[in-house]
């Protein structure tokens, strides 16, 4: 929610902040601005809208500036609108802020402001603090050089909430400061310049090195340096880390959309996360894990919480560690999870899953979970996030950045992940699972197939064309099926607006089959051989009452009676979902293109939901 791009150097600020935006859009696209320092103070320019429409505003191209900092909206509080646009100033305009993030407590702080004489011009809760900064700047006797520290530290004290923050002041035209506290901020570090983003891809074409600020530090930058201090103003030291992505995965490459791209980079996201972990002989190896078989004998429950996509890829996962690890294993949205006394102890391991390593919910999920006693282990793709950091353990999905508001090559390389780390868990219990070599074969030809599901897109994109002007479409499966058809019926939803729903197909009959009707498309995903009887007869029921069907499966059934069928590789049951996603994922895709919409940014949506 939110991005924030910076710079500090010798090049001029604004293209550069505007290329950085471009890249953060994803993050939120409401409004967007800039402020640079410029001969004759701050400059600041900003509109509600795209970034595009910034680069349309008069006297943008003039700037000259070598430092400025900028920001791309997802509204929280004021609607979009020029005055509600970020950076925002303090009422003298000494000092420009962006922000991402909430200030919880912003109605108090205007009051203890508004007391003291200061005025507003927007709805915005991040107004609050330019004037929060200034307050305690003019208050501050003393005027050495860390005065403008001083004071942004003290604002900070009285925000609660979370923030990401880069702040200007015209009094120090040659710094910027930045601190964040549970919203994400890297600083890249060049040659005399220095770049700040919200994350690592916006700005991974301009340095490799990276500053990962961890909750209250705070930094002063320069062109030539970054300085570090703790919250008690003392001064850190601190390494930059080498982050080895390539930079190509956040261009388009030829693809229309980036989710397009995303979806055909499935093997390779596959291939890469399983990695060197295993061989079909030989076991399961994380680099970072040394789990024993005492501590995980000792286990009562495992716990996955995660929000939205994550947490369909934990509901996959379950099936595996409870088979393969004989451990219970309960899935819960973090949202939840975190505010309903889960009985977490000692014995629980709980596992998070985040993409992005930045998705508030899931973080307060952790930190509850740790302080209930439990060991936690984070699953992200993005190294060094939030989760990554604040977790016992972190293990990675090697996915290449996603771009695209609806995920795809994140999910299954999760479930991936998840099943290897129930294989894993299983050998260290050195408990008796005859099949698992099988399903390390089946793992390891999990790319190959997903190439092949791959070349079903065309079929894919047929029956999307008769179904796109659809207002409802349910999708149906039993068992691992129906974890694939929450998360086909999510991916529908976010990115072609078209109502639906998924259910448990023995579910239908309870209730939902009353809206079925003439013309209504039913997807049926198949793919449990033990289950697909039983789902054929509930297809054949919503058939009966005048469904169109859509059927994904691996199994070898009489086609007469669908629409269309789909027909995927087979492969062993506790992965089927990384196959039968891809032609869902496909099918959202295709619809959401025959509507003309925005794919990559779907309405009301942003990648990284860093707000509860
Ligand atoms: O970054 P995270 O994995 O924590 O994000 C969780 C959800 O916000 C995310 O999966 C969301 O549901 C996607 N837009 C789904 O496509």
């Amino acid at each position: 929610m939110c991005g924030i791009v910076g710079y500090i150097g010798t090049k001029k600020a604004s293209p550069i902040l505007i290329n950085g935006l471009l890249r953060l859009e994803y993050r939120g696209y409401d409004s967007a601005g800039i402020s640079t320092v410029e001969k004759n103070g701050l400059s600041i320019m900003k509109d509600k809208g795209r970034v595009l429409n910034l680069t349309k505003l008069e006297g943008i191209d003039d700037l000259e500036g070598t430092i400025g900092i900028a920001h791309t909206r997802w509204a929280t509080h004021g609607k979009p609108s020029p005055e509600n646009s970020h950076p925002h100033q303090d009422n003298s305009k000494t000092f420009s802020v962006v922000h991402n993030g909430i200030i919880e407590n912003y109605h108090e702080l205007r009051k203890f402001l508004t007391d003291k004489g200061y005025t507003f011009y927007s709805q915005t809760d991040t107004e609050v603090i330019p004037n929060l900064i200034h307050y305690y700047y003019t208050n501050d006797k003393q005027n050495d050089t860390l005065k403008f520290l001083r004071a942004v530290r003290n604002a900070c004290f009285d925000l609660k909430g979370s923030f990401a923050l880069e702040i200007l002041c015209k009094n120090y035209p040659d710094n910027m400061i930045v601190v964040r506290k549970d919203s994400p901020l890297v600083i890249g570090k060049g040659m005399g310049e220095n770049y700040i983003s919200s994350d690592i891809p916006a700005i991974l074409s301009f340095t490799k090195d990276f500053y990962l600020l961890n909750d209250l530090e705070f930094v002063i930058l320069s062109r030539n340096e970054a300085k570090f201090y703790n919250k008690d103003l003392e001064p850190i030291d601190k390494k930059p880390k080498v982050i080895e992505w390539n930079a190509s995965s956040a261009e388009k490459e030829g693809y229309e959309d980036f989710m397009l791209k995303e979806i055909y980079e499935q093997p390779t996201a596959i291939r890469e996360t399983i990695g060197a972990k295993f061989s079909e002989n030989s076991k399961c190896e994380f680099e970072n894990l040394n789990f024993t078989k005492e501590y995980l004998s000792s286990l009562n429950k495992i716990y996955i919480v995660a929000c939205g996509t994550a947490m369909h890829a934990g509901l996959v996962a379950k099936n595996a560690i409870e088979k393969l690890c004989k451990i219970e294993t309960e899935i819960d949205i973090a949202s939840e999870f975190r505010y309903r006394d889960p009985l977490v102890d000692e014995k629980t391991l709980c596992i998070f899953i985040s993409q992005s390593g930045e998705t508030a919910d899931t973080i307060a999920a952790l930190k509850l979970s740790k302080e209930k006693g439990a060991k936690t282990l984070a699953i992200s793709n993005v190294i060094g996030s939030s989760i990554t950091r604040e977790a016992d353990y972190a293990i990675y999905t090697h996915a290449g950045s996603e771009i695209a508001v609806a995920s795809t090559k994140a999910y299954t390389s999760q479930v991936v992940l998840l099943v290897i780390l129930a294989i894993y868990f299983a050998e260290i219990l050195e408990l008796d699972n005859s099949y698992v070599t099988n399903l390390k074969k089946e793992i390891l030809e999990l790319p190959k197939k997903i190439e092949e599901t791959l070349k079903l897109s065309e079929k894919i994109k047929e029956f999307s064309k008769k179904v796109y002007q659809e207002h409802d479409i349910f999708f149906i499966g039993r068992g691992i099926d129906e974890t694939v058809a929450k998360e086909g019926s999510l991916k529908l939803k976010e990115i072609s607006y078209i109502h639906s729903e998924s259910y448990a197909a023995g579910e239908l009959k309870h209730g939902p089959i009353a809206l079925i009707e003439n013309g209504v498309t039913v997807i049926g995903i198949m793919t449990d051989p033990n289950l697909v009887e039983k789902t054929i007869s509930n297809i054949q029921e919503v058939i009966t009452r005048g469904a169109k069907t859509l059927v994904i499966t691996n199994q070898p059934i009489d086609t007469s009676m669908f629409d269309m069928m789909i027909q995927i590789p087979d492969t062993h049951p506790f992965i089927s979902p990384i196959l039968s996603i891809i032609p869902l994922q496909l099918f959202s895709y295709y619809i959401s293109k025959e509507k003309g919409l925005d794919v990559d940014k779907p309405r009301n949506l942003a990648k990284s939901v860093t707000v509860e």
